[in-house]
């Protein structure tokens, strides 16, 4: 198990050590941690966000363990030379197409849901969005017409092997949760929806164990603040994928909690080539008080373990134990209780 830990900058080194000390805690066989530089950090002792030796280490090893990047001090800087260039570049080199979201409610939160408590209580869905096609990639322009108005295009484009692969991720996911995969498209409008829809029904002959709906994403969005608990997983395009994973983790509560796993074509002995990181920033605006939540840190370590390497047991081990802490009353700044970083990874430690 060979894992390329990146803390980048901000408030990512407090939180990974606290993961760090729960992956431990676990005595995985055989567990191999590399550090790196990425992000800000990276910038400043290698002159590059994502230094080639970073890279290098995420290409060669099994899984990325990622906190996060961000510096307000490299805000004047090139575009290519900023932080979050490094995030981008990790997913590009290591081709990482499916991005993975979680979203559950755990007991004792739902007073933190912009959703009635009731409705809260029901949440506990998985969002697999395609990362890599769709109208962020195709071609985009901004021409002037004949008559001399301005026009803006995004060609949205989805070829059937883009499809078709993130199909298998959602039907997989949907596999080892409640067996429900809703997709989410806009086949009534859409050629690429239509073409979508297609795909993923030729593909769920292959999981007869999996039940497979259909949804419009208008819909989608609606149902998801109506009853998100008829939500096991969803699988949806990069564009709508994007707008919806950010709505399920906010009916939740605090970005604080919430994990992600970005994950590449089957490339380990065990499981999925994968980068995990919590959903949120670097956090500039607390970094070094020691009030950051690493429950979302230690979530996307969970993830890894389950993802890509095959370790259902330890990643709900650990979920159990967060899950525990909180129903316990340990909560964060962000949860409006008093417990530090440290302290946080410590009660977690104590309930694994
Ligand atoms: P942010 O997610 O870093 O922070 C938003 C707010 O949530 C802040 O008030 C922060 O204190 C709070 N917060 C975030 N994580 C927390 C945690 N674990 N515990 C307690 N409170 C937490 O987003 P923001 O402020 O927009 O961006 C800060 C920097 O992070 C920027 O440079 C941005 O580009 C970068 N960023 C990086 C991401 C990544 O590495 N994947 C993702 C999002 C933003
Ligand atoms: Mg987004």
């Amino acid at each position: 198990m060979k894992i390329a830990v990146l803390p980048g900058d901000g408030i990512g080194p407090e939180i990974m050590a606290e993961a760090r000390k729960v992956l431990a805690a676990l005595d995985l066989p055989g567990v191999i941690l590399w550090e790196g530089d990425v992000g800000g950090i990276g910038y400043r002792r290698h002159g590059q966000p994502l230094p080639p030796e970073t890279l290098e280490m995420a290409r060669a090893a099994d899984a990325v363990l990622f906190g996060a990047v961000g510096d307000p001090a490299c805000d004047g800087l090139e575009r290519h030379l900023r932080p979050e260039q490094a995030i981008l570049g990790l997913r590009t080199a290591l081709g990482l197409f499916a991005n993975l979201r979680p979203a559950t409610m755990f007991p004792g939160l739902e007073d933190l849901s912009g959703l009635r408590p009731e409705i809260a209580r029901e949440i506990d869905l998985l969002i697999v969005r395609e990362l890599n096609g769709d109208v962020y990639f195709g071609e985009k322009a901004i021409r002037t017409l004949d008559d001399g108005r301005r026009q803006g295009f995004d060609f949205m484009s989805y070829a059937e092997d883009e499809v078709r692969r993130i199909a298998h991720v959602g039907f997989r996911a949907a596999q080892g949760r409640k067996g429900r995969l809703c997709s989410v498209d806009k086949a009534n409008v859409l050629e690429t929806s239509q073409l979508w829809r297609d795909v993923v029904i030729e593909v769920s002959a292959e999981y007869p164990d999996v039940e497979l709906t259909h949804m419009y994403v208008d819909n989608a969005a609606m149902q998801l603040v109506r009853n998100p608990g008829q939500f096991d997983t969803v699988v949806t395009g990069n564009l709508f994928g994007d707008i919806l994973s950010d709505q399920a983790s906010m009916c939740v509560g605090s970005i604080g909690l919430l994990a992600s796993a970005s994950l590449g074509e089957s490339q380990t002995e065990f499981g999925t080539k994968g980068l995990y990181e919590p959903i949120h920033g670097s956090a500039p605006d607390i970094a070094g008080t020691g009030k950051a939540n690493p429950m979302a840190m230690i979530l996307s370590a969970a993830m890894m373990l389950r993802h890509s390497f095959g370790r259902e047991a330890d990643a709900t081990r650990i979920e159990t134990a967060v899950a525990q802490a909180l129903a316990d009353g340990v909560k964060g700044a962000d949860l409006g209780g008093g417990a530090g970083t440290v302290e946080i990874g410590d009660e977690v430690l104590a309930r694994l």
